[in-house]
């Protein structure tokens, strides 16, 4: 039987027998932020969110966010809650408030300029600050609070996505002896040589044991992590059952590969696409021509600069294509905060200059970098209308882009060109599969798609499309719970042994903070 959001549905109502489903995760699935004066609703970009929301859509529960929008205080309760999503209220979203030297510390510090670079191994030095690291654990101290808040008064089943809180779940745990803890880790774990360098790394490898389950997307991720925590602390790992034992605490590890929501493609491109693909066609003065589509946040994991020498080489070696296609990149700004991400963005801008000039002409700009939030109904247009896609992470958990492109392709024609570094690789073997580092192999994946016979992309495309529906997000979701819903105990609830949630007067503070924030910015004229 294949799985819809109806299975899930069934699947959350009889493996959580009544207990609630409360998602961590950093990023918020809706931001509300002030433009021009008014106050708008946005979708970050990220596979993460999009992923999620589908499933807490079916689930329902509550989504314990940072509340990172300028117009996030103005839209939530004073306990930082509202309902979402707005037009279809399904799910509670809470909204944690971080103060600017938190966000610094635990978002853009450790975080990201720890432990971001340190799983990818991409060649970006990780930068280990004693100050970050404070305020990672400050924040997941935070983070702990408000999931205790939420899970108050009866059983529940806590799921904590991503590299942002590894402290969280033994806090959790500590505190609150009956909760099920799960835990997804969306990005790469890397091997024990190179995850020794971090400082506090037996710390993080405890608090992430406080989990019941902890999951990867792949295998290979699950036995880096095995053989990191073998090394590191003392502990039995039981390779039979991939479980590791500590203080009279099992942890699971299991590989889970995430996905997407297939129906979404349909919703994205509705009635009109055509006429919305004429418009940026239009727009953008592609003509009539094939165009090859990049779809990333702006991020050095991937491989943004390497595709673009990638078209340049198309070129030089294919001068017949000269004047003959458009290579567009959407590029999402992302962490713009951090110096390695506006040098990014730079170094992406001055190669496709650099492109446009060698080799357009008054007619033809090769290369179209758009550099701004694109929301997905946009993006899904031009997945729709590429003659391929071309994703060359460097290295990638999974990466869903990949997956989203095959969801929007119902004519069966297009060429993903793909990464063999991503977890996708694994799942769309009828990708044209490339190494990013090398330019001329990536180069000759372009010209692949851009010449591949429709019999063959349509051979490609159902194999690949059919993959991603039978491994849909609502499978995923369902596994997960079905792995972890059979530990809750609907029976009575401990009193917390610590960790009490914060006081009204705490929060009232924080929300003080907040407004005074919000008011500092009209008073600036920034709202
Ligand atoms: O999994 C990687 C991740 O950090 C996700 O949390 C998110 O989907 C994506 O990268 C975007 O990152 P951020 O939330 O930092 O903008």
């Amino acid at each position: 039987m294949s799985w819809s959001q109806e299975r899930l549905e069934s699947v959350a109502r009889t493996r959580l027998s009544g207990a609630k489903l409360i998602v961590v995760a950093n990023r918020e699935p809706y931001i509300h932020r002030f433009r021009n004066g008014e106050v708008e609703c946005i979708r970050p970009a990220g596979g993460l969110t999009a992923a999620l929301d589908p499933v807490m859509r079916a689930c329902g529960g509550t989504w314990v966010a940072h509340g990172s929008g300028d117009a996030d205080a103005r839209t939530a309760d004073c306990g930082g809650r509202l309902r979402v999503p707005p037009d279809d209220p399904s799910y509670t979203l809470r909204r944690v408030w971080l103060t600017k030297e938190q966000e610094e510390g635990y978002y853009y510090g450790f975080a990201n300029s720890g432990l971001w670079p340190l799983c990818h191994q991409v060649y970006a030095r990780p930068v280990f600050d004693p100050a970050h690291w404070a305020a990672y654990k400050e924040v997941n101290e935070t983070f702990a609070a408000a999931v205790l808040e939420e899970a108050r008064g009866g059983p529940a089943l806590v799921f904590v996505q991503d590299y942002h809180f590894a402290l969280l779940p033994r806090l959790l745990k500590q505190a609150r002896p009956d909760l099920v803890v799960a835990h997804f880790w969306h990005i790469p774990w890397p091997n024990p040589e190179t995850f020794r360098v971090c400082p506090w790394g037996p710390e993080l490898l405890d608090g992430m044991l406080g989990n019941d389950l902890m999951s990867f997307h792949i295998q290979y991720h699950c036995n880096n992590f095995l053989e990191t925590v073998d090394r590191t602390l003392e502990c039995r790992i039981d390779r039979e059952r991939f479980a590791v034992e500590r203080n009279g605490q099992t942890t699971r590890v299991r590989p889970h590969p995430i996905s997407v929501d297939p129906r979404l493609a349909g919703e994205y491109l509705g009635d009109d696409w055509e006429g919305r693909a004429s418009a940026i066609r239009k727009t953008h003065r592609l003509g009539d021509r094939p165009l090859l589509v990049g779809v990333d946040r702006v991020d050095y994991t991937k491989g943004i600069p390497e595709r673009l020498l990638a078209v340049n080489d198309l070129i030089e070696r294919h001068p017949e294509w000269k004047g003959r296609f458009h290579f567009l990149q959407v590029g999402a700004p992302s962490r713009t905060h951090l110096p390695a991400y506006r040098d990014l963005k730079d170094e992406v801008q001055t190669l496709a200059d650099r492109i446009n000039w060698e080799h357009g002409t008054a007619d033809w700009q090769p290369v179209v970098f758009l550099n701004e939030h694109t929301g997905p109904e946009d993006v899904f247009v031009l997945y729709r209308m590429a003659a391929g896609c071309v994703v060359s992470s460097l290295h990638d958990g999974m990466n869903l882009v990949a997956k989203e492109f095959v969801t929007a392709r119902p004519d069966e024609q297009g060429v993903l060109v793909l990464s063999r570094f991503t977890g996708a690789a694994r799942e769309l073997t009828d990708a044209v599969l490339v190494n990013p580092f090398d330019v001329r192999q990536t180069a000759d994946g372009l010209h692949a798609a851009l010449t591949m016979p429709a019999d063959e992309q349509r051979r490609r495309m159902r194999k690949m499309r059919q993959q991603v529906d039978d491994h849909n997000i609502f499978r995923w979701a369902g596994m997960l719970l079905s792995e972890v819903g059979k530990l809750v105990d609907p029976g009575t609830v401990p009193e917390p042994l610590g960790l009490p949630p914060p006081s009204e007067d705490e929060f009232r503070t924080l929300l003080a903070r907040q407004q005074s924030l919000d008011a500092m910015r009209l008073a600036m004229g920034v709202a």
